[in-house]
């Protein structure tokens, strides 16, 4: 039986493929939601990716992954770097949260990049692997979670 997993997107990733694709690629945030559906049934999760611009959303989303011990994997974007509303969110997760990024915020130049309020959280950080780092989260969350999948890196 497959077990339920979200897969949350902040602000701007809705415009994936349009968006700075020197950075972020050129897969779509529909491409990306097929694949990550795809790779979760390999793996034996019912995956549902969804995308948000609006905290509050993405805040009830988390809440309700709280209440119901959903894992989940949370590309918070640019809330990741400020957002005291998803750090207090995250905190109240009670299944494995995967944070992942698309590019590697800690080597970019922008300071305000290389904080995460996700960060303390997390079973594991995946970042600068583009839309694969999904399939690696994926995977991590099998492990963590019980069924197949190959070793997760606790931190
Ligand atoms: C991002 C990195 C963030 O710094 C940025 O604000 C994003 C996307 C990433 O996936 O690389 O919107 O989370």
């Amino acid at each position: 039986m497959s077990r339920p997993v979200l897969v949350l997107n902040g602000p701007n990733l809705g415009r994936l493929g349009r968006r700075q694709p020197e950075i972020y690629g050129t897969t779509t945030h529909a491409e990306l939601a097929q694949r990550c559906v795809a790779w979760g049934a390999a793996l034996g999760l019912a995956v549902e990716v969804r995308q948000t611009n609006h905290e509050g959303e993405m805040l009830d989303w988390l809440n309700d992954a709280a209440d119901t011990g959903t894992p989940v994997v949370l590309n918070a974007a640019a809330w990741t770097h400020y957002s005291y509303a998803i750090y207090d969110a995250c905190a109240q997760l009670t299944a494995p949260l995967i944070e992942v990024h698309l590019s590697e915020p800690l080597q970019r130049p922008e300071v305000f990049r290389h904080t995460s309020v996700v960060t303390p959280h997390a079973a594991q950080v995946i970042a600068g692997h583009g839309v694969d780092g999904y399939r690696q989260a994926l995977e991590a969350l099998a492990a963590l979670t019980g069924e197949s999948g190959s070793s997760g890196t606790d931190r």
